[in-house]
């Protein structure tokens, strides 16, 4: 039933274990502390927290740089906890709820409301699906936000057919991780860039050809590319353009603010002439994609790879592991 502690209103509530933060910084800024337990209302549906799993995002949330990660809270963070990738178990259901009852075993980004390095979290119905019941909590959590990405910018946007060449860009990361393997399994020859120690990381996920980005800069050689899914963007739009075969595609995920400044508001002009996009890819979080990607994972056409697992109170080290660039494909925090 939990633990009953008097609360910040001064009326009893239930307390969990929560790793909270209040000012942005580094991973020194969190602690494990006992918060109220949150309460569903509306749409939402209150979950217990088995695995949650680290992305880019978290980081970036955390220490409120690049700049968009302030949406919401330009001064003090806008959430106390942070955490989207989730997988658990429904505890309750808010009024609104009609898909998800108590005991269903459930999965999400929960990019809308975060609150996932906790022990139970509140998440919008929408953001939801049922977890496969042969895939484990961690494999479920390595799933949501990284593997929706790949697939919005691989299939569903970047529509990769056979033969074409595709360069992902930071794809030793989460999000790389599944681009590249998508990316293969449409049939395209696949290029991925990123630091030295992940590139045979990078080739073990079926990428053709590595780059070295610190030794390599991919807009400045010979190759044009078809499409290029860039996950950490610091170039500018001109450069990206360069890059591109006729016809080709190119989305920015997530980088620099100048960058995405300059896709935004330069990107729609400069490819028309050669017949080349430069794009923001904006994700769309939904269950649809969660389960074509679970699907897939179930299948084993594809594999979240999870590279390192931790404890609650080892979120702290997990966020670290990630911000240094330690991370090859996902970090999930076994909570239960
Ligand atoms: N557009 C949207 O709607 C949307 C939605 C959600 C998330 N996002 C964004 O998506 C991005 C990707 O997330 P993720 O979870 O895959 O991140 P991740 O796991 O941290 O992976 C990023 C990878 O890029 C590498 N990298 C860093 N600098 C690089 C460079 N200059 N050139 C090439 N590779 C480089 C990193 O390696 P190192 O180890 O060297 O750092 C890392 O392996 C994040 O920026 C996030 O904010 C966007």
């Amino acid at each position: 039933m939990g633990v009953w502690a008097r609360g910040r209103r001064g009326r009893y509530c239930r307390v969990m274990k929560a790793v909270v933060y209040g000012r942005y910084g580094s991973a020194e800024v969190l602690r494990l502390d006992d918060v109220e337990r949150p309460c569903p209302r509306g749409d939402q549906v209150l979950i217990k927290v088995h695995s949650v799993s680290v992305n880019a995002s978290d980081w970036e949330t955390l220490r409120g740089k690049p700049l968009y990660a302030r949406i919401g809270g330009p001064v003090r963070p806008r959430f106390r906890i942070l955490g989207s990738d989730i997988a658990g178990r429904v505890e309750a259901i808010g009024p609104g709820v009609t898909r998800f009852r108590p005991g269903d075993e459930v999965f999400g980004d929960n990019l809308a409301l975060m609150g996932g390095f906790a022990e139970y979290v509140c998440a919008r119905e929408k953001a939801l699906a049922v977890k496969p019941a042969s895939m484990s909590f961690d494999e479920a959590a390595a799933i949501p936000q990284a593997g929706v990405i790949a697939l919005q910018g691989i299939r569903r946007r970047g529509r990769v057919q056979p033969g074409q060449q595709v360069l992902v860009n930071g794809a030793g990361g989460g999000a790389g991780m599944f681009a590249v393997q998508l990316a293969k399994l449409a049939g395209a020859h696949v290029t991925g860039v990123d630091n030295a120690g992940k590139l045979d990381f990078v080739r073990s996920l079926g990428a053709d050809r590595v780059v070295d980005y610190s030794g390599t800069d991919f807009t400045r050689t010979r190759e044009h590319y078809d499409l290029v899914l860039d996950l950490a963007a610091h170039r500018s739009a001109f450069a990206y353009r360069r890059a591109l075969a006729a016809n080709g595609r190119y989305f920015y995920v997530g980088g620099s603010v100048p960058t995405l400044l300059q896709v935004l508001l330069v990107g729609p002009l400069i490819g028309r002439t050669a017949d080349k996009r430069v794009r923001l890819l904006v994700v769309q979080p939904n269950p649809r994609d969660l389960v074509a990607v679970a699907e897939l994972c179930q299948a084993g056409t594809i594999v979240p790879v999870i590279d390192r697992r931790f404890s609650l109170s080892e979120v702290p080290d997990a966020l670290r592991y990630l911000g240094e660039g330690r991370a090859k494909g996902k970090l999930v925090i076994t909570v239960d």
